[in-house]
């Protein structure tokens, strides 16, 4: 396989979706359109879709959380196999919006299953295949939260104490994540400007894969 894998983790606000935007069309620049896979999960396929409307639909509020564990698994496997491994196949650059790690740091610390047991059920979905990079979007917990709730038309900027535990123990998991992967994930301050996460991410995309950037 001649593609790059890297994924991009941290909590919702930390700034994924605005780096990678900046970050595809950059390389989109050096490589052509069809050099980047720009994908996100869960979803990604018909069938991964599919499994994300039900993990997403509000009338699923009761979802069991070992349930809501294994659809996230099973939709990322179909994303694997249905649009990853083919774009490793054929040489792309694929940047996508969280994986494995995510999983962990929710479900496994999140919602308390067991960080162990949520890599054993992922380790049959994924067969083996992890990012070659990960960059990971550190953040403060509250201010993530600050910033996403400022996008929600300006409502009073007040953290609910549930969220803000929940965060934490979310940020804690990635940030041990981050020190039993040292070759794989590279730990980025989302706290900074975008530009200076921008130019954070290219540095490490380029110490990485030297002939990107
Ligand atoms: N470095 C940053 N500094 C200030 N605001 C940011 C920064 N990065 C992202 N934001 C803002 O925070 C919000 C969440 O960013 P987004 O890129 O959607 O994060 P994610 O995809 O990780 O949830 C958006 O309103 C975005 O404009
Ligand atoms: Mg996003």
């Amino acid at each position: 396989m001649d593609g790059k894998f890297i994924s991009f983790e941290g909590p919702d606000g930390a700034g994924k979706t605005s780096v990678m935007r900046q970050i595809t069309a950059d390389l989109q620049k050096q490589l052509g359109l069809d050099g980047v896979l720009y994908t996100r999960e869960p979803g990604g396929n018909h069938i991964a879709e599919q499994i994300r409307d039900v993990l997403f639909d509000a009338r699923n509020i009761d979802m069991d959380p070992r349930t809501e564990a294994l659809l996230f698994a099973a939709a990322r496997r179909q994303h694997l196999v249905a649009d990853i491994m083919p774009a490793l196949k054929s040489g792309k650059v694929i940047l996508c919006d969280r994986y494995v790690d995510s999983s962990i740091a929710y479900q496994g610390a999140g919602r308390g299953l067991g960080e162990d047991n949520i890599w054993r059920i992922n380790q049959f979905a994924i067969d083996g295949l992890m990012p070659e990079l990960t960059i990971y979007l550190d953040i403060d917990s509250e201010l993530g939260l600050k910033r996403i709730a400022q996008n929600r038309a300006d409502q009073v900027n007040r953290l609910d104490e549930e969220a803000l535990s929940f965060h934490r123990k979310v940020r804690s998991a990635y940030q041990k994540l981050a020190r039993q992967n040292p070759d794989r994930i590279v730990t980025i301050d989302a706290s900074q400007p975008l530009t200076q996460v921008i130019s954070a991410t290219r540095l490490a995309i380029h110490q990485r894969f030297e002939q990107l950037f």
